[in-house]
């Protein structure tokens, strides 16, 4: 049998499989999911075992590891495959159609929090490692799986890990697929990601909540404050007012450019897919320059006050809010941080008391847009979608990719199955049924094409 007719075979196994992925609540976020992040961890394990990998759970701070290997002969190549078992949040609940951890049919996708981020696409790989074991009874290249639980929460252990594991890790290439194609039907390799840096803001007024009649007009109100200082952090032409902010941006290059003219776009159907009157960013710059080539900033939540049924007239006590800019090559995310910290600072109104909380920086990070694995991975993708790969960037970010070059020394492939509209992060999210069997046959002649690479 060829490895694509057991992939066909396979069908309502890997569907079914997947779902039980999938219906593991493992959001990493939420310490109320630990235990459930440690059974998702376990059922993975078991998993990867039962089809013949060396497999161990392995402890870092915070959430564990699944690594699995299968180590065939030591003149072949070894790649290294990597996705992330853990998820975001789920809420908003009520805007689901079916609960997030029980799996659906709908429409020819699987609608469920993690379906394409990530649980989808690495088990994608999984899938095309067991359909080589059992076709064949080996594997064409050495196989190391790395399948994380702190991704969404940005992979604060894994630098740790990575470097304590070294000598395990090696190997010739990574491969991840945790994103999306450029468009249903177009498959792309990504050549870049942007980085990321993450802020709390708390603003702090009187020690309660009070009256906003006996005292509004003699106080500042934290909430006001907060908006206040969030509003000047960007101007009318949407650029980021942080001191220095774009200093040390480059422009496109040529190469970009280039690739870049042969990719489609339909500003106006993307903002009615996106429900919004238009697009809107910074001036001067395309779309796909805006998402993929300039830094940008946003809120991702504001809270304070009173937001339950009616009116309460108060003053509140305090106003919180959570930041993330995304970074492009040669910004430096400590660098960032502190100027963003300095420029609210100075935003903050008198008579209320700011603090900033300066969490995670993560850099952009640019991966291989030529040489013979990348050439090997164009191979994979036109078996797996019929059409040939463009190239593209994406505008979020997956921190370890930049570890596996600064620790290891080594280039990753970013070959994602999923497509922009998927829904990663929102309700129902979904992986398109098309989406995963392409994907999954990608990632089977993968392995063919890269244990073939002559070192
Ligand atoms: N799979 C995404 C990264 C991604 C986003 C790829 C969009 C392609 C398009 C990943 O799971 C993710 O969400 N990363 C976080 C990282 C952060 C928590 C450090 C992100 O980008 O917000
Ligand atoms: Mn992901
Ligand atoms: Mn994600």
């Amino acid at each position: 049998m060829s490895l694509l007719e057991a992939l066909r075979d396979s069908k309502q196994k890997r569907l079914d499989e997947l779902f039980t992925f999938l219906r593991f609540p493992s959001v990493s976020a939420q310490s109320k999911h630990a235990a459930d992040i440690r059974k998702c961890a376990d059922w993975l394990r078991g998993r990867l075992s039962g089809m013949g990998l060396k497999c161990q759970i392995m402890e870092t701070a915070g959430h564990p590891v699944v690594y699995a290997e299968k180590i065939v002969d030591l003149n072949k190549p070894t790649v290294l495959i990597y996705g992330h078992y853990d998820v975001q949040p789920p809420e908003p609940f009520e805007l689901w159609r079916s609960g997030p951890f029980s799996p659906t049919l709908e429409n020819g996708s699987i609608v469920a929090r993690g379906s394409t981020d990530d649980k989808g696409q690495i088990y994608a790989h999984i899938a095309a490692v067991e359909t080589h074991l059992t076709t064949t009874g080996t594997l064409p290249l050495n196989v190391k799986l790395m399948i994380e639980g702190e991704e969404e929460i940005s992979s604060a252990n894994l630098p740790g890990f990575i470097e304590k594991h070294r000598d395990l890790l090696k190997a010739d290439i990574v491969v991840v697929s945790d994103g999306s194609q450029y468009a249903p039907g177009q498959p792309s390799v990504t050549h870049g990601l942007r980085g990321l840096v993450f802020i709390e803001i708390k603003v702090t007024g009187p020690n309660r909540d009070v009256h906003s009649g006996s005292f509004g007009g003699i106080i500042n109100n934290p909430l006001n404050a907060l908006c206040k200082i969030v509003a000047g952090l960007k101007d009318a032409d949407n650029r980021v007012t942080v001191e220095g902010f774009y200093n040390d941006v480059l422009p496109t290059t040529d190469f970009e450019k280039r690739m870049w003219a042969k990719l489609p776009t339909d500003d106006r159907k993307f903002a009615g897919e996106l429900g919004v009157p238009e697009l809107v960013g910074e001036s001067g710059f395309s779309t796909l320059e805006r998402i993929w080539r300039r830094p940008t900033l946003d809120l991702n939540g504001i809270t304070g006050g009173y937001q339950g049924e009616g009116a309460k007239t108060i003053i509140p006590s305090w106003a919180t809010c959570k930041i993330t800019m995304r970074l492009v090559p040669n910004q430096y995310p400590k660098k960032i941080m502190k100027a963003a910290s300095a420029k609210i600072e100075a935003l903050s109104p008198k008579g209320v008391t700011v603090e900033v909380f300066e969490h995670d920086g993560v850099p952009a990070v640019e991966t291989p847009t030529d040489g013979p694995w990348l050439e090997a991975a164009g191979r994979a993708l036109k078996t797996g979608f019929g059409v040939d790969p463009v190239f593209m960037k994406e505008g979020g970010s997956i921190p370890v990719v930049q570890v596996f070059k600064e620790k290891l020394g080594l280039d990753t492939l970013l070959i994602g199955f999923g497509q922009k509209d998927d829904g990663a992060h929102s309700p129902n999210e979904r992986f398109r049924c098309e989406d995963f069997e392409n994907g999954c046959r990608t990632a089977t002649a993968l392995l063919s094409e890269l244990g073939a690479v002559k070192r």
